[in-house]
């Protein structure tokens, strides 16, 4: 292994900066060259290639975002672009590929495994939607971040006794909203694996004022969508006003947490190691805390498997 390069794609998360530190500082340490690829698979089709030292990772771990930039690049997704970032590869003498993001980027770089192109995926996404893997970078800095929104949202919401309703990111996975639901003290998560019945849902609400709740939480994944009017549904049957806030891009930016950094650190390092020992079409995970290289299409094939026993702990904790 002589030349390794590494590129973040799709959605950005924190904690990829961190990666990108851990695979370049790994590499350099190793004797490796390292060349970081701009703007994703994008870039890596228009020959966007540069070497990376070590200072170019300095003070970047703090950092949300990717330095490397990212994008959704249509044209990777035909047979015509994949051997066109193949041969770039080739071009530049690439041995290894590490490639930092989520379900789609994975799909890439198992593409272009396929393509005789050694890859490993380090899992970048706050979406954590990656089944294999426990966490994936991102996920737990967005948690704080709604968090964050969360606690101001109650500040108002008391003060005017109403309903909240909060919607965060996800895309099909209700993780985000699961886990700050239970995280933030919210009186209902709604989530696509679960869905929801409109009665019940006011009803717990009604419940909650007899109780003397100054005011109502409701979590909604960006699956199940439509917040803005289930807010007007919501007010008219209860009676109570509701808002809802969309809480968007916010999710995906700020400084990635103690926990994506060390998450970061140790699968970009790990990542170097698997290129090295000469695995290719492998991604990194983490289950029990122990880091993971799994084979790509085993990984990808695992199936979503949802945490029935979390969702019971919101809704006694909810009661
Ligand atoms: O995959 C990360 C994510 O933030 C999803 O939660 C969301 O559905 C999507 O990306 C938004 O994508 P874009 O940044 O292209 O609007």
């Amino acid at each position: 292994m002589k030349t390794i390069a590494v590129l973040t794609s799709g959605g950005d998360a924190p904690g990829m900066n961190a990666a990108i530190r851990a695979v370049v500082r790994t590499s350099l340490d190793k004797g490796i060259k390292v060349m970081g690829i701009k703007r994703g698979y994008s870039g890596l089709i228009n020959g966007e290639l540069f070497e990376m030292k070590r200072q170019d990772v300095s003070d970047i771990i703090q950092r949300g975002g990717t330095v490397l930039r990212t994008a959704r690049c249509a044209e990777f997704l035909t047979e015509e672009g994949r051997k066109k970032a193949a041969g770039v590869l080739k071009v530049f003498g690439v041995d290894g590929l590490v490639v930092i993001g989520g379900n789609g980027s994975f799909m890439g770089a198992q593409k272009l495994s396929k393509l005789g192109i050694s890859t490993v995926g380090i899992p970048g996404t706050i979406d954590n939607d990656l089944p294999y893997t426990e966490y994936t970078l991102g996920f737990d800095t967005t948690l704080n971040t709604v968090l964050d929104a969360i606690n101001k949202l109650r500040d108002t919401s008391t003060s005017h006794e109403r309903v909240s309703i909060v919607e965060v990111m996800g895309r099909d996975c209700g993780d985000i909203a699961l886990y700050s639901g239970i995280a933030g003290g919210a009186e209902s998560v709604i989530i696509p694996e679960k869905g929801y019945d409109f009665d019940e849902l006011c009803k717990t609400i009604l419940e909650g004022k007899l109780k003397g709740k100054m005011h109502s939480l409701i979590l909604v994944a960006e699956g199940i969508g439509g917040s803005m009017e289930l807010a007007k549904q919501v007010e008219s049957v209860t009676g109570i006003e509701t808002r809802a806030t969309i809480l968007g891009h916010i999710q995906r930016g700020g400084s990635p947490s103690a926990f994506d950094r060390m998450l970061a650190s140790r699968m970009g390092v790990r990542a170097v190691e698997v290129l090295i020992e000469g695995k290719t079409s492998r991604v990194i995970g983490i289950r029990e805390n122990k880091i993971t290289d799994d084979d790509i299409d085993e990984a990808l094939a695992v199936p979503r498997k949802f945490d029935e026993r979390l969702y019971e702990i919101s809704e006694i904790l909810s009661r």
